[in-house]
């Protein structure tokens, strides 16, 4: 039995929270998966990066279905797979394309089976491969995700915002690996940074619940992994100054970057334009994208 299913490219950290919160996009992966007895793997990628995803054993998601078969118990039955992936999300961008594969490869094994796992138990697979929650937890439920882990459990809260916020993601054209943007973060932050994330953290979760345009104005910033980063994206704060003159309410890295997104309830064109003129004058070409929450 073969089954498709879709799931969306994801920001996470958005500003202050970082390796908790997270947000779906309107941008998806497609996979088509059909789980053979025997031991042949076959797998054939289309769209943006394909070129560059390995396709054997080394595969993030056949390495994800492995991971649920052998949670089901039925990793002798089920020894190969027929694989076909349309990737939307650009790779090693900072949209999640990793959490995305993972969360596919997950959903599409589960199916197959007859969907024995929850999505909670999703978030628990997809958080032991990821090693941190925050773009697999939006890609999984969807929405605004407040993903935290407790004794080795991630748990997941998802929200709908109560305004018609857009994502503004402007993409630069250079790779920026997880692994790199992660390598360059300090083992211990100061206090005070850990005390000005923490309120925007929760102020912007609670100006999202409430729709309260006013507050979100000030929330958007980060202390905790922006500054360290920002020496690895050119012109960063130039771009996320040139989002909030056109309009934007804020911006932040995604993920870890290299893409920026700026949150905004009007003239989310105008923000794009700005933030790629912003780019330009730093020697970046980019493109920008709006997108809307998926839920
Ligand atoms: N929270 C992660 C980070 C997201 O900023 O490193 C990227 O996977």
């Amino acid at each position: 039995r073969s089954v498709k299913v879709r799931v969306p490219g994801t920001s996470a950290n958005c500003g202050p929270g970082f390796d908790c919160l997270g947000v779906a996009c309107t941008i998806y992966n497609e996979l088509e998966l059909t789980l053979l007895e025997e031991e042949r793997l076959d797998i054939e990628i289309t769209g943006d990066g394909a070129e560059n995803i390995p396709v054997d054993e080394r595969n993030i998601v056949w390495r994800s279905i492995q991971k649920l078969l052998e949670r089901a118990g039925k990793a002798q039955e089920y020894k190969g797979a027929i694989i076909r992936m349309d990737n939307g999300v650009p790779l090693s961008r900072g949209l999640g394309s990793s959490a995305t594969a993972i969360v596919g490869g997950l959903k599409a094994a589960n199916e197959c089976l007859g969907n024995p796992f929850t999505n909670r138990d999703l978030l628990q697979m997809a958080t032991e491969i990821e090693g941190h929650p925050d773009n697999v937890a939006p890609a999984i439920f969807g929405g605004f995700t407040i993903s935290i882990v407790r004794n080795g459990k991630p748990e997941c809260f998802s929200l709908m915002p109560k305004l018609p916020l857009k994502l503004v993601v402007t993409v630069p054209d250079f790779f920026l690996p997880t692994k790199a943007a992660r390598a360059v973060l300090p083992a211990e932050v100061p206090m005070k940074d850990a005390v000005f994330n923490i309120g925007r953290a929760a102020m912007l979760t609670a100006a999202l619940c409430k729709g309260n345009k006013s507050f979100l104005r000030s929330v958007f910033d980060d202390a905790l992994h922006q500054p360290y980063r920002a020496k690895l994206i050119p012109g960063m704060y130039d771009v996320f100054k040139a989002a909030r003159a056109a309009g934007a309410l804020g911006a932040s890295m995604s993920g870890a970057g290299p893409c920026l997104i700026a949150f905004t309830v009007e003239n989310a064109d105008a923000v794009g334009m700005a933030m790629r003129d912003a780019f330009a004058k730093n020697n970046v070409k980019s493109q920008y994208h709006v997108f809307d929450i998926d839920g």
